[in-house]
């Protein structure tokens, strides 16, 4: 049993990791590659990220999805560094809005440098990530146009917060199904595209991508709560500071509103106040690492993930897809 990807998913089958090894480093070279500037400055922002790590998640899943087509087809590697570019420029986003200083263990760009490096490094990443694609012909082209407005629209869907009337739960899992869970179907279903797999194949590896990628986003949620900062590479409590709020918060509203303790609204006026304080915020995340809303939120994280799982069902069994369903073991219980 041997451990290839991120949080200890194991791949059994040795003809199988070893490709997936192989791709994983091409996929790192293309990314070197593809984040090359002749402005130093340029290459030095967007390899920043890129040099510091990160899961590869993403790739792991695209090239386990080729395995159900030919894995050594010229367009794989190419579309798992277009995802995991269009993930990384994400980041970068991200980390301005969420005013993020660690990412990855290492200085966000926006600390590092400021929030207009971070901006136009992001959209740097972006136009590298097109390009690629373009090569890959117009339907690539239009999936990873059509999962980044997804993406955008549920960041924005964040900001924004419920409409009038609309379930915060079901708004926020909707939230993550656009930001995350959009770019993990693209993994999925290019994956299996560029493989040449059939229709039916792709659609399945996409659907299975979507609902690993909501599980993946609400394990990341419960991270920012439980997380020591060492192992997730990123400061725990960012949620909570910035307002953002998450399902953990959610899933105590829900008990604190149907015969909570006052205790558990104490928790909930702590956590609608200004988070900024540090004390306040340790407060803050003493209260709901042992609030029973915590092992909530990680069972409704378990819950996509076996849905998830189910999903393959109808693919023939492989060594691809017993990782694929390891993967769902792994991700909702992950803890960077
Ligand atoms: C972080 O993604 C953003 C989320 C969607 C939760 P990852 O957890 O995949 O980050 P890296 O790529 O490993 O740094
Ligand atoms: C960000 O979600 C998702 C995207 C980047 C699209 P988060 O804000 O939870 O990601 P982290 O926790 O900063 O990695
Ligand atoms: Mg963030
Ligand atoms: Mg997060």
């Amino acid at each position: 049993m041997t451990v290839v990807g991120p949080f200890g998913v194991s791949v059994r089958d040795p003809a199988l990791e070893a490709d997936v090894r192989a791709g994983l480093t091409a996929v790192e070279a293309g990314l070197v590659e593809a984040t090359k500037s002749d402005v130093v400055f340029i290459t030095e922002a967007a390899q920043h990220l890129v040099r510091a790590g990160g899961k590869r998640f993403r790739p792991l899943l695209l090239l386990l999805a080729a395995q159900f087509g030919d894995p050594y087809a010229p367009g794989v590697v190419p579309s798992a560094v277009v995802v995991e570019l269009t993930h990384l420029a994400t980041l970068y986003h991200d980390d301005i809005m969420d005013e993020a200083e660690v990412r990855r263990g290492v200085p966000s760009a926006n600390a590092r440098w400021n929030n207009s490096v971070a901006v136009l490094t992001g959209d740097f990443l972006f136009s590298r990530a097109s390009s690629i694609v373009a090569e890959l012909g117009t339907q690539a082209v239009r999936i990873q146009a059509e999962a980044f407005e997804r993406l955008v629209t549920g960041q924005i869907q964040e900001t924004a917060g419920p409409q009038e009337g609309e379930d915060p739960i079901a708004h926020h899992l909707g939230v993550i199904a656009g930001k995350t869970g959009s770019l993990i179907a693209v993994a999925g279903r290019l994956g299996a595209m560029m493989a040449g797999a059939g229709e039916g194949v792709v659609n399945t590896l996409a659907q299975y991508g979507e609902r690993i990628g909501i599980a993946f986003q609400l394990a990341d949620d419960v991270l920012d709560i439980s997380s020591d900062g060492a192992e997730s590479g990123k400061t725990p409590g960012t949620d909570l500071r910035e307002g953002v709020v998450t399902l953990p918060v959610l899933r105590l509203r829900e008990m604190a509103a149907r015969g909570g303790s006052p205790a558990d609204r104490a928790l909930c006026d702590l956590l609608a106040g200004d988070l900024t304080d540090d004390g306040r915020l340790a407060d803050a995340l003493a209260g709901l690492r042992a609030h029973p809303a915590l092992e909530r939120a990680r069972q409704d994280a378990l819950s996509f993930a076996e849905q998830a799982r189910q999903t393959l069902e109808p693919l023939p069994d492989t060594a691809a897809k017993a990782a694929l369903a390891e993967l769902c073991d792994a991700v909702a219980d992950r803890t960077s």
